[in-house]
C-alpha cells in the first residue's frame, strides 16, 4: 500500500510525462520526467544497475512540497524514468523529502537515507535524517523507526534545526558512513559524521570539517572521498560573496585536503570552485565497480530558477557526469567515456582562424566540440566562438589573451528574464595551447577547458533549431577543431 501522496504523483507523472517529446528533452542529460528538479540524490549502483534519485516536485515547474523522482542507467546517459519513490507523507518529512543519498546493502536490499523536514511551527521545521528501503530497486517502503537520526546526536554548537542532505558509502570494514550538514549557531555551515554497522542504527563521529565564513555561510549537500592519494571534501555554499576565484550566490567548494583519521578531521590545503559556470550546485559522486570517482551535479542554481524553458513540462537538468581526478591538488573533470560510443561523423579542420567565418560542418545542438588554439603564436585579440545561432540569436565563448579571461554570454540567446547570463573566469593556455572541449545537449552548454582542469556548465533555451556556429577573430589564430554529431544508439 502507497500513501495518498505518493500515489497521487504516480497517477500525474503518468499522465503527464508520456505527453513530453523526446525532442523537448536533452539527449543524455536527466531532466525530471514531470515538473520540477533540483539537486541529484541517492546515486548508486544496485543490481547492476545506476539509480539515480533527484528532488522532484511533479505538479508544477517550481519548489514545492519535495518528494524523490527516480530513473535508472546502464550507461549514465540513457535513462529510464521509474515511478516517484517518496512523498512527504509522514510527520517526520511532511514538509518534504529533503535529499540524500543511497547504498546497497550486505543483505541486497537498497537503502535510501534522506532529510525529513517535520512540521512547520513558527516559521521553523526540523529535519532529521530518515530510511526508505527496497527489495527491488523501483519500490521503496519508509522505516518504521524514522528518523534514524536526529538533533540530539549532534555535536554542541548547531542552531537544532538545519541538519540535512546524508551522504552515504559503504566502508571496506562493511559499515556504512554518511556526511551530512548542519548549521551553527553563527550560521556557518559544519559537515558532520556519522557510522553506522548495518544502515540503520547510527552514531556521530564528530565535525568533519567547519565553514568559519571564508565559504559562504550554510553549505548543502556534502560529500567526501578519497582519489588519487588525497581526500576531496566537496560542498554547496550558500551566500557567498564574490572574490577573484568565486561568484556571489549559491556556489560551489572543492576542498582537497588530509583525513586525520584519529580525530575525524579532514585538513584542507587547496580549495577551488567545482564548476566556474552559473548553473551548478549541489554535487553527489559514486565510486563504480571499475573504480572511477564520477560526479554530477543540478545544472541549474537557485539564483537562476526563473530562467526555464517556457515551452517545456519540465525544469531541471543534472550535469553530464564526469569522471574526477586530482593533479597537484588540482581537480580534473572529463566527460565520461561512455559518451564516446555517441559520437559519430566528425568533422575536423586544422587552419588559422581570423575574421569572421562559419566552416562547413561545424553547427548543431547536439555536439562534441573540440577546439585547440595557440593564441600565443599569432597577434590575436579575441577569440569568439558563437553557437545556437540563428538570425537573431546566439550564446558565445571569447577568449582575451590579454586578459587571460574566457567569459561565456547568453544575453542574446533569446532571454526574456533579467539574470546573471556572463560569466567570466581566468585561464590561461597550457604549453601553449587552449583546449576547450564544448558540450551542446539541445538546453544546455558546458565548456571542459584545458582537459577539464576548469568546467563552465549553463542551460540554454534558445529555440533548437538554432544550430549555427560561427567564429569571430580580432587578429588570428591557428585553430584545430574537431565536430562529432552525438545521437543515441537506441
Ligand atoms: C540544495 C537543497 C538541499 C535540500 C534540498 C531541498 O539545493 O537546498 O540542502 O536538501 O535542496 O530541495
Amino acid at each position: 500500500m502507497i500513501s495518498q501522496a505518493l500515489s497521487n504523483a504516480r497517477t500525474y507523472e503518468e499522465e503527464k510525462g508520456p505527453q513530453i517529446p523526446k525532442e523537448q528533452r536533452p539527449l543524455f542529460h536527466l531532466t525530471p520526467f514531470v515538473g520540477w528538479m533540483n539537486d541529484p540524490n541517492g546515486f548508486s549502483v544496485y543490481n547492476g544497475m545506476y539509480h539515480l534519485f533527484y528532488q522532484y516536485y511533479p505538479f508544477e515547474k517550481k519548489w514545492g512540497p519535495m518528494h524523490w523522482g527516480h530513473a535508472v542507467s546502464k550507461d549514465l546517459l540513457h535513462w529510464d524514468y521509474l515511478p516517484a519513490v517518496i512523498a512527504p507523507d509522514i510527520t517526520e518529512d511532511i514538509s518534504g523529502c529533503f535529499s540524500g543519498g543511497a547504498v546497497e546493502l550486505e543483505d541486497g536490499k537498497h537503502l535510501v537515507i534522506y532529510t525529513g523536514v517535520g512540521p512547520m511551527k513558527d516559521g521553523i521545521a526540523v529535519q532529521t535524517q530518515c530510511l526508505a528501503i527496497s527489495e527491488n530497486g523501483s519500490d521503496y517502503v519508509k522505516y518504521a523507526g524514522n528518523p534514524v537520526i536526529d538533533h540530539t546526536s549532534l555535536p554542541d554548537g548547531g542552531n537544532g534545526y538545519d541538519f540535512r542532505d546524508p551522504k552515504i558509502w559503504k566502508e571496506a570494514d562493511g559499515s556504512y558512513t554518511c556526511v551530512t550538514v548542519e548549521k551553527k549557531a553563527d550560521g556557518n555551515g559544519r559537515v558532520v559524521r556519522f557510522n553506522s554497522p548495518d544502515g540503520y542504527s547510527w552514531s556521530c563521529l564528530g565535525v568533519l570539517a567547519e565553514n568559519d565564513g571564508t565559504f559562504g555561510k550554510m553549505w548543502e549537500c556534502p560529500d567526501f572521498f578519497p582519489l588519487d592519494g588525497t581526500y576531496v571534501l566537496m560542498a554547496s555554499p550558500m551566500d557567498m560573496e564574490k572574490n577573484d576565484r568565486y561568484y556571489s550566490g549559491n556556489g560551489n567548494l572543492c576542498l582537497t585536503g588530509d583525513f586525520d583519521e584519529a580525530s575525524g578531521t579532514f585538513i584542507p590545503h587547496t580549495d577551488q570552485p567545482v564548476d566556474c559556470g552559473i548553473d551548478f550546485y549541489a554535487t553527489q559522486s559514486i565510486c563504480t565497480e571499475d573504480g572511477r570517482r564520477i560526479m554530477l551535479a543540478w545544472m541549474q542554481n537557485w539564483d537562476t530558477i526563473t530562467f526555464t524553458g517556457e515551452s517545456l513540462d519540465w525544469m531541471g537538468q543534472i550535469t553530464v557526469p564526469r569522471e574526477l581526478h586530482i593533479s597537484d591538488g588540482v581537480l580534473i573533470q572529463t566527460p565520461i567515456r561512455e559518451l564516446e560510443p555517441l559520437r559519430h561523423d566528425p568533422v575536423h579542420y586544422e587552419q588559422v582562424l581570423s575574421g569572421d567565418m562559419t566552416l562547413p560542418g561545424i553547427q548543431g545542438r547536439t555536439i562534441d566540440l573540440l577546439i585547440e588554439l595557440r593564441p600565443d603564436e599569432t597577434d590575436l585579440k579575441t577569440f569568439e566562438i558563437r553557437f545556437a545561432e540563428d538570425g537573431k540569436h546566439y550564446t558565445s565563448l571569447k577568449y582575451r589573451p590579454d586578459e587571460k579571461t574566457l567569459t561565456f554570454d547568453r544575453s542574446s540567446s533569446g532571454t526574456t528574464r533579467n539574470l546573471a547570463h556572463i560569466r567570466s573566469c581566468h585561464t590561461e593556455p597550457v604549453k601553449g595551447v587552449l583546449s576547450l572541449r564544448i558540450l551542446l545537449d539541445r538546453f544546455s552548454c558546458e565548456v571542459f577547458i584545458n582537459g577539464g582542469r576548469q568546467v563552465m556548465s549553463h542551460v540554454l533555451y534558445t529555440d533548437t533549431a538554432a544550430e549555427g556556429i560561427s567564429f569571430h577573430v580580432n587578429g588570428c589564430v591557428p585553430a584545430e577543431i574537431t565536430k562529432y554529431d552525438l545521437s543515441s544508439q537506441d
